[in-house]
């Protein structure tokens, strides 16, 4: 059976669960370096009422795209845009390309709210397999003015386009006259995307739109930004539809944002990257003679999409929604195939080890009990 309801609606469901390894937001425990952080909050109130609003959005965004190693992202330019969230970026940008009629080939699987946006806009939605999106091969009938969107790292495979491929996608975007949007939320997780976009796009040509995301790394409580930097050439009007939906986002973030920005340039990423890695590494390694396995080797997002012995991973999540513990299945993420899906559960990894250690016991049990139910 495949699932009707949304990942998010999923994911409200888990939000007060005992154990809840469900949305991709980041759950974990402050480090001693973020907990200072937020033990100043009053401070950065303070600043935020009494300097001037552009100033700390260009500190937070010199900041933050440095920490990710983007030095040439349009910082004090005009050409980014900060949102509450990388989906109110999504928004802005669908209902631009939905104006001038652009058909989107969007990355395939992907994390749903993204082909809901685009379509809830009227926008055409053509699947672009991951295996493709690394080769850039297009999609045969997409031409001028329409866009490719790609998310690196995905979400929930962690596949990640390094320098060549991200310059193929690009030349051949700008050959056939498409814009390339690029969503980077999960960046943080994973140096080999921390090279310079902006100076590979901006020296190809192509018009592009990048959306970042602050949300996915920092366990802020959802106190959170989404950028959208655009190349210079773009011809879309991004900031009009912007101010149709928001006037600025809050200053007190942007100096939260900044702070957390320095922070994990000077050890705080490296840090979340290890705590990934060990979350991944125990997750597997608990569930492993139970013959789940790892669907994605080598990736370094913070959720693990897990291969399931068998193709039940709605009864798998049905089983352990039961005992309060809640995991993804990957139907939704398939958003053009949902039954694809359905040999697979996401596992989020930016939580506590004891946390992934209680959803990974449950797991490997359910996935016992479903054999020996069936
Ligand atoms: C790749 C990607 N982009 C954007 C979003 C939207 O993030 P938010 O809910 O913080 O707006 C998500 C949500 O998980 C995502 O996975």
């Amino acid at each position: 059976m495949i699932p009707s309801k949304n990942l998010t609606e999923h994911e409200i469901v888990a939000l007060d669960g005992a154990c809840n390894v469900s949305d991709g937001h980041a759950r974990q425990p402050l480090t001693a370096g973020q907990q200072a952080i937020i033990d100043h909050l009053p401070e950065l109130f303070r600043e935020a009422k009494g300097v001037p609003l552009r100033r700390v959005e260009h500190e937070a965004h010199e900041a933050f795209f440095q920490a990710l190693g983007q030095r040439a992202a349009p910082v004090c330019s005009g050409r980014i845009l900060t949102t509450y969230s990388s989906s109110v970026a999504i928004d802005i940008l669908g209902r631009c390309l939905a104006g001038t009629g652009a058909t989107v080939a969007l990355i395939h699987p992907t994390f749903d709210n993204i082909p809901d946006l685009l379509r809830s806009r009227g926008i055409r939605l053509i699947p672009f397999e991951e295996e493709a999106v690394v080769e850039g091969r297009l999609p045969a009938h997409l031409g001028l003015g329409d866009c490719v969107y790609a998310t690196t790292p995905n979400n929930p495979t962690g596949q990640t386009l390094d320098a060549e491929q991200l310059s193929t996608m690009g030349l051949a975007c700008r050959d056939r006259g498409c814009i390339l949007a690029l969503d980077t939320s999960f960046r943080g997780f994973d140096s080999r995307a921390q090279f310079d976009f902006y100076e590979l796009l901006d020296d190809l040509g192509v018009d592009y739109v990048v959306i970042e995301d602050t949300g996915k790394v920092w366990p802020t409580l959802e106190l959170k930004l989404g950028f959208m930097a655009c190349s210079h050439t773009l011809d879309l009007p991004l900031q009009k539809a912007y101010t149709d939906v928001l006037l600025s986002a809050s200053p007190v973030i942007m100096c939260l944002v900044r702070e957390f920005s320095l922070d994990a340039a000077a050890g705080g990423f490296a840090e979340l990257q290890k705590l990934i890695a060990t979350n991944r590494h125990q997750l597997c390694q608990i569930v492993a003679d139970s013959g789940i396995t790892d669907a994605d080797v080598g990736s370094r997002v913070s959720v693990a999409r897990l291969r399931l012995p068998e193709q039940n991973a709605t009864d798998i999540m049905g089983r352990l929604t039961k005992r309060d513990v809640h995991v993804l299945a990957c139907g939704p993420l398939f958003w053009a195939e949902p039954a694809a899906g359905e040999q697979f559960v996401r596992v989020a990894l930016a939580r506590s080890p004891d946390t992934v250690d209680t959803a990974a016991h449950a797991l490997r049990s359910a996935v016992v009990q479903a054999a020996q139910a069936a």
